[in-house]
């Protein structure tokens, strides 16, 4: 079995080749450069590598360092690691990570999919799953077998920089997506095949909620709230058989959760079983003493982490968390226990990825990279995602013929409809890499027909243009549709003081709205940009999110009506900066003076058009008392009652009437999603057991409370006691 080749490796090692195993590298240590400038394509300096590998015995390296590349660059690139590697005593193959998160897009041509804010808006993890098996065969075209995905944070704090990279609000979408897409990275086996990658799950756990909102600063959870809101979701992923989890860069309640013991141990790995790998964010172990101030020098923040439950250490700079590593084991101060459990794990890992057998590919075996069937399946996932807002007197679809003016900053750009960790470490598609994509603007004159569109930049992100321009091109047609939002960031970068649209935009908007012709919004954004201002002017609004690749194709489809919206929000958009109210909010939120102090969003979580209509009926329940081991089923009838076929999510949510801990209004407890045929009608069944209703007590503890609980479904209600 995995175990005993573990135990048998194991056994040989010395402490020095334990210390490697446990030490990443990041692929920049060892490119050559000119004048301090990465060498294009990329060329490896040798002897650094031979140091790293020989000298250090590293186990595991990653990023793409510089730009994409392409995949024959990859498979060159990963040989020749593994080829020193496997010229070592124990040919142990080097473990290679990247941030593939939502397609291979460190490798030049890969399909890249929405990301996972707008993927969690398709409510649909069985197509999230098929997008993440294409993942990672195309990761794993590149011959690299561990990608750093999938982001389980709740994303609740619009404020925060990477509420893009989440699944959203909501801790049961969030694991239901989460689950789903670990199983598409892995497979169903615990050996993965030549297709498949090893999830990572991050950034575990409580990093999404900065007090501030900005990045990697301080966050205050009470561990009830952790248990309750943050925690579940890595639970379920970890059950689905994640093989690797990162640490949160952050710290709660005071401590960094890299020295965080309890979180780490107690938690992760005691109460949750969790027998994969631990592996830091960059640099978070010789933070803890440069940053965080928990340790005085390096050497008690190896200390402090690995004794915590750090398994590897992402991103030494140099070699000396190695170093320090080999003689805190040699003073007793980090127990051989304890690295000996850290490199089990780290073995296991390289053994269920298949590495040993295959350290590395043949490039025959991926016909299907950027084939017609993964870019199709982009396309598919993409057009369930986008999420139609506001669509006053049904002005879309546009018919064929009409004359559009396409403007606004992310109107010609791929990079505001791809968003971060696009073909660079954390940044950004450039235009040019992805000339062979259409930008909304072109998808639109595709559609429509070039000599029935105009276009004007009309504005920066932060820089209002000429606008006369804009304007005297509206004169001309029957509609506008106006491309606004975010340029693209990922972490600190993208920190911003004020939750609403940007200036300029706005003038954008009022000097369009003063034309008097109707304005569409295309929102291009990777978090809820407040609109409020401008909201009014506009005729219909579409939430594209940070759609990705075919993200243009999807959007001039809506618009022409031949993609049917079907996403729904997975997060509130708030309407006020200072209401940013989620929608499990305690009661009290909703009973202040002033309406706008209170729950008052600008569209809730769950929002979402259609070009048809739904009528929800005959919502019933088996029984009007749930007991223990004899769950209630719910069923509703959902009928398309408009003219033409769509697809809806039913959200199933309950509240508990009355807790011990102060319930929410309504937490969501199911959901699905269907396709209806006009005229068609769909019964769609649900089960409610104990567990679905549980909460957190105060004692810590997971209970179901007697009571009474309501459920409600598009609408409908009914009460039933447990
Ligand atoms: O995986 C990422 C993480 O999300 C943020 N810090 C860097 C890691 C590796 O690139």
């Amino acid at each position: 079995t995995i175990d005993q080749k573990v135990e048998a490796l194991l056994a040989k090692m010395t402490l020095e080749e334990k210390a490697g195993q446990m030490t990443q590298i990041s692929v920049e240590a060892f490119l050559k450069t000119t004048n301090g400038v990465l060498n294009e394509p990329h060329e490896f300096d040798m002897a650094k590598l031979e140091l790293a590998i020989k000298k250090y015995k590293v186990g595991s390296i990653l990023n793409v360092g510089g730009n994409a590349q392409t995949v024959e660059v990859w498979r060159k690139r990963i040989e020749t690691i593994q080829q020193l590697a496997l010229q070592e005593r124990l040919k142990i193959p080097v473990l290679y990570g990247v941030d593939a998160i939502r397609g291979n897009n460190y490798t030049l041509n890969s399909v890249m999919f929405p990301q996972q804010i707008a993927q969690a808006a398709s409510f649909n993890p069985a197509m999230a799953k098929k997008a993440a098996a294409v993942t990672a065969y195309e990761t794993r075209a590149s011959f690299i077998p561990w990608n750093f995905s999938p982001v389980l944070d709740l994303g609740r704090q619009p404020v925060w920089p990477r509420i893009w990279e989440t699944y959203g609000e909501d801790p049961y979408l969030v694991a239901e997506m989460g689950k789903a897409v670990v199983q598409g990275y892995q497979g169903d086996d615990v050996v993965t095949d030549k297709y498949h990658v090893a999830a990572c799950l991050k950034h575990y756990m409580g990093y999404s909620m900065p007090l501030s909102g900005h990045d990697r600063t301080p966050a205050w959870i009470p561990e009830r709230e952790l248990r309750e809101y943050f925690l579940p979701q890595f639970a379920a992923a970890v059950k689905a058989g994640a093989k690797s989890v990162m640490v949160n860069s952050a710290e709660i309640n005071g401590v960094p959760v890299h020295a965080n013991k309890h979180i780490l141990t107690d938690i992760l790995k005691g109460e949750l079983g969790f027998k994969g790998l631990v592996v830091s964010d960059w640099q978070d172990i010789q933070y803890l003493y440069q940053r965080h101030r928990v340790a005085k020098d390096n050497k008690e923040a190896v200390m402090i982490a690995i004794n915590a439950g750090i398994d590897m250490s992402m991103v030494p700079t140099d070699f000396t968390f190695t170093e320090a590593l080999i003689a805190l084991a040699k003073e007793g101060k980090i127990p051989m226990t304890r690295i000996d459990d850290a490199v089990r794990r780290i073995l296991r890992v390289k053994y269920e990825t298949g590495l040993f057998e295959n350290p590395v590919g043949a490039a025959k075996d991926y016909p299907l990279f950027n084939s017609a069937a993964h870019n199709q399946l982009n396309y598919d996932l993409t057009a369930e995602c986008i999420t139609l807002l506001k669509n006053t007197n049904n002005i879309l679809p546009l018919a064929q013929g009409k004359k559009i003016l396409v403007t606004g900053p992310s109107a010609n750009s791929m990079r505001s409809l791809n968003g971060g960790w696009s073909r660079i470490w954390q940044g950004t598609t450039s235009d040019e890499t992805e000339k062979e994509k259409n930008t909304i603007l072109e998808a639109v004159q595709h559609v429509f027909g070039a000599g029935n569109v105009e276009y004007s930049a009309g504005a920066d992100f932060d820089k209002v243009l000429d606008v006369r321009d804009a304007v005297a091109k509206a004169a001309n047609v029957d509609v506008i549709v106006l491309c606004i939002g975010e340029t693209s960031y990922t972490e600190t970068p993208g920190n911003i003081g004020d939750l609403r649209i940007s200036d300029a935009q706005i003038e954008l908007a009022k000097a369009l709205a003063g034309t008097g012709k109707p304005i569409v919004y295309v929102l291009t954004e990777g978090r809820p940009r407040i609109i409020s201002a401008i909201e009014p002017l506009s005729a219909a609004v579409i939430h594209a999110y940070l759609a990705g690749n075919e993200g243009g194709n999807v959007i001039a489809d809506v618009l022409a009506g031949k993609v049917n919206p079907s996403g729904k929000l997975p997060y509130t958009y708030p309407r006020s900066t200072n209401s940013l109210v989620n929608y499990y909010h305690k009661y009290t939120e909703t009973l202040q003076f002033d309406e706008t102090a209170g729950y008052n969003p600008q569209w809730e979580f769950g929002f979402g058009l259609s070009y048809t209509q739904f009528g929800y009926t005959n919502l019933k329940l088996s029984s009007a008392t749930l007991k223990d081991g004899a769950p209630i089923t719910v069923t509703v009838d959902v009928t398309n009652t408009g003219k033409v076929a769509g697809k809806e999510t039913v959200l199933m949510y309950v509240s508990d009437e009355v807790a011990s801990i102060t319930p929410e209004v309504k937490r969501l407890r199911g959901f699905e999603k269907i396709e209806l045929q006009p005229g068609q009608m769909k019964t769609v069944t649900f089960k409610i057991d104990k567990d679905r209703l549980s909460f957190i007590n105060g004692q810590l503890q997971r209970v179901t409370e007697a009571g009474d609980f309501t459920m409600s479904v598009g609408g409908l209600k009914a009460g039933f006691k447990y």
